[in-house]
């Protein structure tokens, strides 16, 4: 193994997020861009659940889901969110922390209408997170939809569309031997990140 040093590391934390995640994207195992997303209620009870990594870059990381949904609700009146990152295979994890914001309709209209019909449908009819009585309501719910709209696809509902976390701290966690691991801590401060080493 190459010997560590945290001066390989980018001064930017997102140059090293795309470098770390360039060989997971490549390899695309299934569901690779999957991504542990913890949310919490204003006073603070935290949930945990996946979603898929759609976007990343400077300005942060993005996933889709449903505004009504308990993530949405929580985001609502909390907008700090975590998200974390494992990969086995490569024998790496990345943490990240920071706050949420809505991406732009344009941005949510534009991943909603690269979604497949079907994907499109259950995004229209099915209130995320909601009791329902019965399945069978759901799917005739999907059924008349889908008359609805025959020949024609669905616009994005306004309750659907896309979040993006702005990070404020990401950790970039690499396996070692004896459980003698590399962790190195990006933080933001003054508008200005900055890194150092944590002990395993
Ligand atoms: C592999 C995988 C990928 C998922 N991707 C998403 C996603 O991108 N967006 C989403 O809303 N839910 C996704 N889910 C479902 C969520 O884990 C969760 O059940 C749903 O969003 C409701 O969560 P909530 O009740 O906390 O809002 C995914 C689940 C798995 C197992």
């Amino acid at each position: 193994m190459e010997k560590f040093n945290i001066k390989n590391y980018r001064d930017n934390p997102f140059e090293e997020f795309r470098e770390w995640y360039l060989p997971v994207e490549t390899e695309a195992l299934e569901n690779f861009n999957a991504v542990a997303l913890s949310t919490a209620t204003a006073s603070g009870r935290v949930s945990s659940r996946i979603v898929l990594l759609k976007g990343y870059g400077d300005n942060g990381f993005v996933f889709f889901t449903n505004y009504n949904s308990r993530k949405g609700e929580q985001l609502r009146e909390n907008n700090r969110a975590a998200m974390l990152f494992y990969w086995p295979r490569f024998h790496k994890q990345i943490r990240i922390e920071g706050s949420v914001t809505r991406t732009t309709p344009e941005e949510s209209d534009a991943y909603f209408n690269s979604r497949s019909r079907g994907h499109k449908f259950n995004a229209l009819v099915s209130p995320q997170s909601r009791e329902i009585e019965n399945i069978q309501e759901l799917l005739s719910d999907l059924e008349n939809r889908t008359l609805q709209y025959r020949g024609t696809d669905p616009p994005r509902p306004a309750n659907w569309g896309g979040y993006r976390l702005i990070p404020d701290m990401l950790e970039f966690w690499k396996e070692g031997i004896d459980r003698f691991h590399y962790r190195v801590e990006y933080r933001l401060a003054n508008g200005e990140w900055s890194k150092r080493l944590l002990a395993p």
